[in-house]
């Protein structure tokens, strides 16, 4: 193991989770299955609070929609960063107030529009074409929607391509230069009030560079609002910190995240004359390593490779297969054993791809045995799929030595949830 993670320790050769045992809980629960300790995902909440007590903190739920999870934010003082109508309603679920909730996204229909302004929250504009719908829509209602507009500040993030947002090639956001044109339409238009702006450049960043550049771009861009007569109430500066995978990957912490951007972002407030609210979207850096993925292993075969193929494949955790990331894997009940073998962890989907660990030095396997993935808390079950008629998996919320299943394991009658067979083809 590695990294400071109080939540996680070695007894007796088994994994804990808090005071649990890992391999007792794949026992009584099944595999594959994902466990939250509820403890590191409050301290890590807290981390952000300590850091940044000025600033809101948005939970990006599309990191974990699980709304046991969603109601610790809540109660933890965070708001939501919400994508779709499913996200709304989850959030307001959960008890997040309508205040702290921005509507995000580049391709809203007219309903997710009428959606947002009937339950009042604010929401992100991605471009100008949008903002002219969106105050029509708002206008037919009799409301008027409080937005920020989204922001392409063109900053590299270094980090995957497909998770990188603020590039000038990017789908999200307005360019920079017609940020402020924008903003003076909107301050033009009944139904809409624009009250910000908001950006995100990207995530699993390791580098806190990328977000002091996104600062001072957004600075400049909300001094160019200024110019044109706008004023800027609210300046989100999304989220994107992220966090250690690898042995060999340090990230930055939350601390580190405020002292690269909380200068420029209160120097320039200062200099500037003006005292918008801070936000912060952090997703994966809140419930990442709060969450392990429990899989079991069928089959331990050797090949050209060596191969453990476990009963989860990239159905519960895509991410290995769609960014080539990296979860650190545990044997669960021979945790401290020495690595004997270099095993290939393979899953159960019918793909060669299905790959969720490359060559990794694990203690002797045999079928039977549990292995862990740290870290699937962020992108985990919410990307789960039930590809090749896979069920999707359980959750399980640990607090202490007690466990609680927040979600109950899929079924066969899952897989035909919505489905039927027409009259006309039975015969
Ligand atoms: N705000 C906005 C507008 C976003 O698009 C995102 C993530 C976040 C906040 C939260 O970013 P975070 O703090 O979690 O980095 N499925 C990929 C990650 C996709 C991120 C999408 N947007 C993965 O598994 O790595």
């Amino acid at each position: 193991m590695f990294g400071p993670k109080s939540h996680l320790t070695l007894r007796h050769n088994h994994l804990f989770i808090e005071d649990v045992d890992c391999v007792s809980l794949a026992e009584q629960h099944g595999t594959p299955l994902y466990v939250t300790s509820e403890s590191r995902l409050r301290e890590n909440i807290r981390a952000y609070h300590r850091a940044f007590p000025d600033a809101e903190k948005y939970f990006a739920v599309k990191a974990n929609g699980s709304l046991s999870l969603l109601r610790i934010a809540a109660q933890e003082g965070m708001g939501a960063d919400i994508f779709s109508p499913g996200e709304l309603s989850l959030v307001r679920m959960a008890g997040i107030p309508r205040d702290k909730i921005l509507y995000n996204g580049n391709s809203k229909s007219e309903m997710d529009h009428e959606m947002a302004i009937l339950a009042g929250v604010r929401m992100s504009v991605d471009s100008r074409e949008e903002l002219e719908f969106l105050a029509g829509t708002a206008a037919r209602l009799g409301r008027e929607a409080e937005i920020l507009f989204r922001v392409n500040p063109d900053v590299s993030a270094q980090t995957h391509p497909k998770i990188a947002t603020g590039l000038r090639s990017s789908k999200f956001g307005i360019p920079a230069e017609q940020v402020a044109d924008t903003y003076k339409r909107a301050m033009d238009l009944d139904g809409v009030r624009p009250v910000g702006l908001h950006c995100h450049i990207g995530s699993q960043i390791l580098d806190t560079a990328p977000f002091a550049e996104g600062a001072a771009k957004m600075m400049d861009i909300a001094a160019s609002v200024a110019g044109a007569g706008g004023s800027i109430e609210r300046i989100d500066l999304g989220g994107g910190l992220g966090i250690q995978y690898h042995p060999d990957s340090p990230a930055p912490t939350p601390a580190d995240l405020a002292s690269a951007v909380l200068p420029i972002f209160e120097s320039r407030c200062r200099d500037q004359g003006i005292s918008p609210q801070l936000i912060l979207e952090p997703g994966r850096s809140i419930v990442a390593d709060s969450t392990i993925m429990l899989t079991k292993v069928n089959v331990v075969k050797k090949a050209h490779l060596n191969f453990a193929a476990v009963d989860a494949g990239f159905n519960v955790l895509a991410r290995p297969m769609l960014y080539d990331s990296y979860h650190h894997v545990l044997a669960a009940g021979h945790a401290e054993e020495p690595e004997a073998e270099t095993y290939t962890v393979v899953g159960p989907i019918c793909e060669t791809g299905d790959i969720l660990a490359k060559e990794r030095r694990l203690p002797l396997l045999q079928r039977g045995d549990i292995l862990a993935f740290l870290d699937a808390g962020a992108y985990g079950f919410s990307m789960a799929s039930q590809y090749n008629g896979q069920p999707r998996p359980a959750e399980v919320l640990v607090a202490g030595s007690s466990t609680d299943v927040i979600r109950s394991r899929e079924d066969a009658s899952s897989l035909l949830a919505g489905q039927r067979i027409l009259p006309r083809l039975m015969f």
